[in-house]
């Protein structure tokens, strides 16, 4: 049995987290609550989702104590005003049926409202009660650093998989004890026909998904935050605590890196080079 969870900063996060975007209506209120009934206590969602509403359906239905999931929020860059943020994580709480948000991230970098605005607002609705920790997403190793001059970042959500190794953001949340959190861990779908993924998994009875869950939770600081759609998929999503890669197959799994982007938006920062592993 491997770890289930990860220890940052003194609080212990769910190592898998259920992803919900592009999940609407019912397909993310019983996803949600599917993933809760199958073990997940982890939960990602953004405010530009638009599904917190249905996020928030499903932890009440999901049978699971409010103390035993971990929820994530973000805000969105249009927010990022002092005065804006308040309200966007009211909106979002309330949304979302909770008094608390356990992580609240810059869902990403704006250079046109400075760093330190953002993240004073955001330590004040920390101090408030309002969000546990705070963090970022889409953040380079620069701006990670600019941005930890003006609060402690709890983790830096960023796409991560094994066609995109991350190498210098693992290091760097090692360093200064940040979760690294690996969205779209399965490259937005592309890997799962992946021949070296396939065959890896077939010596172990898992699929060409699970392995590469496996090897991003490898990485010390790491957590991963598969999305899927039906609940087979959601169950079987989760089943990757029960097995072990060998050295071996961690180095071929590092071979294949290949800068590989899914997210790469006009407003994107301008990437660190691609590290493997
Ligand atoms: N911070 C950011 O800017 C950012 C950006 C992107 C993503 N994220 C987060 O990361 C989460 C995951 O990323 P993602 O949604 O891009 O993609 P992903 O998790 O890498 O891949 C999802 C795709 O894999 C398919 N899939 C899932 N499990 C499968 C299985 N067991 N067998 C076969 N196919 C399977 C899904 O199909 P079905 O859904 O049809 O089942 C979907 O097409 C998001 O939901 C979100 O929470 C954050």
């Amino acid at each position: 049995m491997t770890d289930t969870t990860v220890s940052i900063q003194g609080s212990d996060v769910p190592a898998l987290g259920f992803g919900t975007w592009q999940l609407k209506g019912k397909d993310c209120s019983e996803g949600v609550a599917t993933a809760l009934q199958a073990g997940y206590r982890h939960i990602d969602t953004a405010r530009i989702y638009e599904n917190e509403a249905e996020v928030g359906e499903g932890l009440r239905a999901g049978g699971v104590a409010r103390e035993e999931i971990w929820v994530t929020s973000k805000v969105w860059t249009s927010d990022f005003t002092r005065d804006r943020v308040r309200r966007a994580t009211e909106k979002s709480l309330e949304a979302l049926g909770i008094e608390q948000l356990d992580l609240y991230l810059m869902h990403w970098h704006n250079p046109d409202v400075p760093l330190e605005e953002t993240l004073t607002a955001l330590r004040e609705v920390q101090e408030e009660g309002l969000v546990r920790h705070i963090g970022v997403s889409n953040f380079t190793v620069a701006l990670v650093d600019e941005a930890r001059r003006h609060a402690t970042i709890f983790a830096n959500q960023v796409e991560y998989h094994p066609y995109l190794g991350q190498a210098k953001l693992v290091a760097q949340a090692q360093e200064h004890d940040i979760l690294l959190e690996a969205y779209s861990p399965f490259a937005h779908g592309l890997l799962h026909d992946d021949e070296v993924l396939t065959e890896i998994g077939r010596a172990h009875g898992k699929s060409a998904g699970q392995v590469a869950l496996r090897w991003l939770l490898d990485h010390p600081n790491v957590c991963a935050l598969p999305k899927a759609t039906a609940p087979e998929r959601i169950r079987q999503n989760l089943e990757v605590f029960d097995f072990e890669l060998s050295d071996e197959e961690r180095r071929r799994i590092d071979g294949l890196e290949r800068g590989k982007r899914t997210a790469d938006p006009a407003w994107a920062p301008d990437w660190d080079e691609p590290s493997a592993a």
